[in-house]
C-alpha cells in the first residue's frame, strides 16, 4: 500500500506543501518516497528509499521549483524499496511523471510490449509502465489527457494514479479500487489517497469513484467516466474533521493519541442517526443466514457481535475471517444470505472480495466502516459510519471500540425489534452505553500509569498468553493481536485453557486474564491458579474489589463494575491497548509503524 498526494496551486511553490501532506500519509507506507514538480516545461524530481524525514534530510524535498506537483510515500509491492523503485516514475524522456497506489496486474505483458517498441525502463515496478504508455500514446499523436485515458484503459488491476506532463498546467488522476479524493481549495486543487493529507489546506472534498478520471487545474476539476467519457457532476462535500484530529496533538505517537481519543469517539458513535441502524436491524432480522465478515481487529469486533446478537436478540450469526469466507461459505450463499461486513477503512481487499462474491450471488450486503465513500459503502445496501475520525496509527484502537459501540447499539435495536428486549431494558442498556465514554476516560486517567509500570516490568518477556471467555474471548484475541502487532512478542489467545497450553507456559510467561464479574469468573480463577502453579506471572483485569482474583493474580488492573457482561469488551480492551503500546515503546520500537505492516491491506 502507498499514499499519493499532489496539488496545483494558483501561485507559490508546491514542493513544501507536498512534503507536508506526504507526512500525513506515512501511515500508508514509509519505505521510500518522492516528489515531482513541473515548472516552465520541465519535470523536476527527487526520490529515495527511507522515511520522508530521512529522504528530506538527504535531498531537501522543499526546493523543487513550480506550482504543480505530485508526491508518493511507498510500501513496496513490486520491486524492492530502493531509490530507483521509489515513485514518481518517468517515461524515457523524463517528460511524464506518475505516482500510483495499487497493483497493475498486467504490467509484465505491457512492459514487454513497450520494450519491444524501444522504451527503456529504469525500475522493477509495475507503475513505470503507465509513464511509458502515456508517452507512447502521445508519440502517436494524442494530447496529454487523451493519452492518459488510453493508457489507463490498458491497465488491469487496481490504481489510484496521478500523472504530470512537462508543459501541461494540469494533473490527471484516475481511480480503480484504490482510494482517491480531490480537495477543492481557495488556493488551488489537491488530490490524495486520503483526506488528512490536505486537510490543513482545504476541507472541501470530492470522493472519486472507480472508473473515473479527473483533470485538475489550478481553478477546478473535471471528472469523466473512463469508459464512455461522459461527464460526471459531483459537488464537493464539507468534511468536519479538524486538522487537529489528524495530527498527534502532543502525544509521542498517533497510537497513544488515538487510545486517548476513545471517550470522545465513543460519544460520537452514540449520536448516530437512528434511521440507518433501524434499517440495518430490519435486514438483520429477516436474514435467513447471517455472516459477520471482516479481517484483523474488525474481525474481533464481529466475534464479539456474534455474542451480542445471540444474547440480546437470539439472532444466530457466523463470524468469519474474510479471507476464509468464500472457501467456507461460497457454495451456500444465496438470496437468503446477509453479509454484515465490518471494515474501518472500507478498503480491505479480503473483505471486499468476500462482499463482492456474496453480492454477485444475490446476498444482502450491510457495512460498518469509518470511511464514507470507501468501496464498502458503495457495495453495501445499507452502511453505517462508525464515526471514529481518521486513525493514523497502524494498530486499530479507537476504531475497534467505536465498532463495538455501534454494533452493541445495533444488537440492542435488533433485540427490541425481535421482542427479546423490552423497552425498559433497552433504555437501561442505552443509558449504560452513554456511561461507557466516561468509564473509558476514568480508566485512562486512573490505570495508565499502572499499565505503563507493568509494561516496564514485563517488556522483556518472551511470551504472553491471553485468556478470556464468552464475549471476552474477542477481548483476549484483540489484546493478543495488539501486542503481537506492535511489540512482536509471541502470544496466544484462548477462550479456555487446553492441555497443550501447559507445555507452552514457563516461568517467563505472562498470562493475562480478562476476568470481569460474570459466570466465567470462577473457571478463570481456577485457570489462573493452574497457570501460577506452572510458573506463569498472572495479570488479571477484574472488577474493582474482587478479592479472590487479587489472591491469585500477581497484578490486578481494577476496572469498574458493569451491569452486564456484554458491555465489558470496551472498558476491558483499553488496558490491553495500553499494555501493547507501552511494551512496544519499552522495547524501543515505534508503535505507529510496525514492521511489514501497513494500515490498510488493499491488495490480496
Ligand atoms: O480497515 P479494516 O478494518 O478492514 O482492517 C482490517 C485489518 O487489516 C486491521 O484491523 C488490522 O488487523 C489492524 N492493523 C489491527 O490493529
Amino acid at each position: 500500500m502507498c499514499g499519493i498526494v499532489g496539488c496545483i496551486l494558483k501561485v507559490g511553490s508546491v514542493a513544501p506543501l507536498i512534503h507536508d501532506s506526504l507526512k500525513r500519509l506515512e501511515y500508508r507506507g514509509y519505505d521510500s518516497c518522492g516528489v515531482a514538480t513541473m515548472d516552465r516545461g520541465r519535470i523536476y524530481m527527487k526520490k529515495d528509499s527511507g522515511s520522508i524525514d530521512e529522504v528530506h534530510a538527504r535531498l531537501n524535498l522543499d526546493d523543487l521549483p513550480g506550482r504543480i506537483g505530485v508526491g508518493h510515500t511507498r510500501w513496496a509491492t513490486h520491486g524492492a524499496p530502493t531509490q530507483v523503485n521509489a515513485h514518481p516514475h518517468l517515461d524515457c524522456k523524463g517528460r511524464i511523471a506518475v505516482v500510483h497506489n495499487g497493483i497493475i496486474e498486467n504490467f509484465a505483458e505491457l512492459r514487454r510490449e513497450l520494450e519491444e517498441k524501444g522504451h527503456r525502463f529504469a525500475s522493477k515496478t509495475d507503475t513505470e509502465v503507465v509513464a511509458h504508455l502515456v508517452e507512447d500514446y502521445m508519440a502517436g499523436g494524442l494530447g496529454f489527457v487523451e493519452a492518459c485515458r488510453e493508457a489507463i484503459k490498458r491497465l488491469r488491476g487496481s490504481y489510484a494514479l496521478a500523472i504530470l506532463c512537462a508543459g501541461e498546467e494540469r494533473i490527471v488522476c484516475a481511480r480503480k479500487e484504490s482510494p482517491l479524493v480531490l480537495g477543492v481549495g481557495a488556493d488551488g486543487m489537491y488530490f490524495a489517497s486520503d483526506i488528512p493529507a490536505f486537510l490543513p489546506y482545504t476541507n472541501r472534498v470530492v470522493v472519486m469513484e472507480d472508473g473515473e478520471l479527473a483533470v485538475l487545474t489550478d481553478s477546478g476539476y473535471e471528472i469523466r467516466r473512463i469508459d464512455d467519457w461522459s461527464l460526471v457532476s459531483r459537488e464537493p462535500k464539507l468534511i468536519d474533521w479538524s486538522v487537529d484530529m489528524a495530527e498527534k496533538q502532543g502525544y509521542p505517537h498517533f497510537m497513544l493519541k488515538e487510545i486517548h481519543e476513545q471517550p470522545r469517539c465513543l460519544r460520537d458513535t452514540l449520536r448516530l442517526q437512528p434511521v440507518y441502524l433501524d434499517l440495518m436491524a430490519k435486514f438483520l432480522d429477516r436474514a435467513q443466514e447471517l455472516f459477520l465478515v471482516a479481517c484483523g481487529t474488525s474481525y474481533h469486533a464481529c466475534l464479539a457481535t456474534s455474542y451480542l446478537f445471540s444474547k440480546l436478540a437470539c439472532r444466530g450469526s457466523h463470524p468469519v475471517i474474510a479471507s476464509e469466507f468464500i472457501q467456507n461459505y461460497g457454495n451456500t450463499l444465496g438470496i437468503g444470505s446477509t453479509v454484515l461486513a465490518v471494515s474501518q477503512s472500507g478498503e480491505t481487499a479480503d473483505t471486499l472480495s468476500a462482499v463482492s462474491y456474496a453480492k454477485d450471488r444475490a446476498a444482502t450486503i450491510l457495512g460498518i466502516t469509518n470511511v464514507v465513500g470507501s468501496t464498502l459503502t458503495r457495495l453495501a445496501r445499507v452502511y453505517v459510519c462508525q464515526q471514529s475520525g481518521p486513525e493514523i496509527g497502524v494498530a486499530a484502537t479507537k476504531t475497534y471500540t467505536s465498532q463495538l459501540s455501534v454494533l452493541t447499539q445495533l444488537a440492542i435495536k435488533l433485540g427490541m425489534l425481535r421482542g427479546k428486549i423490552g423497552h425498559v431494558e433497552g433504555e437501561e442498556l442505552h443509558e449504560w452505553l452513554w456511561r461507557i465514554p466516561d468509564i473509558t476516560a476514568e480508566i485512562l486517567d486512573s490505570r495508565e500509569k499502572q499499565v505503563m509500570e507493568l509494561a516496564k516490568r514485563y517488556a522483556g518477556s518472551d511470551k504472553f498468553l491471553f485468556v478470556g471467555r464468552g464475549i471476552n474471548y474477542a477481548t483476549a484475541m484483540e489484546g493478543r493481536l495488539k501486542l503481537l502487532e506492535i511489540a512482536y512478542i509471541p502470544s496466544l489467545a484462548y477462550a479456555g485453557l487446553e492441555d497443550h497450553v501447559f507445555g507452552f507456559v514457563d516461568g517467563g510467561t505472562i498470562a493475562v486474564f480478562i476476568c470481569p464479574n460474570n459466570n466465567s469468573r470462577k473457571v478463570l480463577i481456577d485457570e489462573m491458579n493452574l497457570l501460577r502453579d506452572v510458573g506463569a506471572n498472572i495479570i488479571a483485569l477484574a472488577e474493582e474489589g474482587d478479592v479472590e482474583v487479587a489472591e491469585v493474580a500477581d497484578d490486578v488492573v481494577w476496572l469498574p463494575a458493569m451491569p452486564l457482561d456484554l458491555l465489558t469488551p470496551i472498558p476491558y480492551i483499553v488496558p490491553l491497548q495500553l499494555l501493547a503500546y507501552y511494551t512496544s515503546v519499552e522495547r524501543g520500537l515505534n508503535p505507529d509503524r510496525p514492521r511489514n505492516l501497513a494500515k490498510s491491506v488493499t491488495v490480496k
